[in-house]
């Protein structure tokens, strides 16, 4: 069965979108199939589509996220993915609280964990600053992307 993915960030308009096309994009290059979604922490933007900004970004690189639609991470998210990764450290803090299964907490990391293991580095959130957010946010999700993908080929 395809591994199931789901990346998190805190209003799922930004970075866990991103991160969910630059994920399939670069899987469907591999002809790795995966299943891969992404959602927020928070309940603010439910419905909503991606940031314009965070759309305008990832079009430049040819990926269309702009159907995604925003939704809130849920208990019963782990059990349905086999990895949740998070893009900071208070998103991976909201998303193992909801469970006290320390087994079901070990399918969370940092997303930047598999580019950089161990350094627990996050990704930005670019939300409230410029478009050199998003681009630095792009590379970042690249980086951590090839890394996942090399990881579950071996
Ligand atoms: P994201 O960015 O977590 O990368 O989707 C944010 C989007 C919205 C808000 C914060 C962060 N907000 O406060 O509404």
């Amino acid at each position: 069965m395809a591994p199931k993915v789901l990346m998190v960030c805190l209003g799922n308009i930004c970075r866990s979108p991103m991160a969910e096309g630059v994920l399939r994009h670069l899987a469907q290059q591999k002809s790795i199939t995966l299943e891969i979604d992404s959602a927020g922490t928070g309940s603010w933007h439910v419905g909503d589509q991606p940031d314009v900004r965070a759309i305008a970004c990832m079009k430049k690189k040819g990926i269309d996220i702009s159907k995604l639609k925003a939704r809130q991470f849920h208990a019963n998210d782990f059990h349905s993915f086999d990895y949740i990764f998070t893009m900071d450290s208070q998103n991976y803090r909201d998303v193992v609280k909801q469970t006290n299964d320390s087994e079901l907490q070990t399918k969370v990391d940092l997303y930047m964990n598999q580019a950089f293991p161990s350094r627990n580095q996050n990704v930005p959130d670019p939300y409230f600053g410029g478009d050199e957010g998003f681009e630095q946010v792009y590379e970042m999700l690249v980086n951590a992307s090839e890394a996942f993908l090399q990881h579950i080929q071996q």
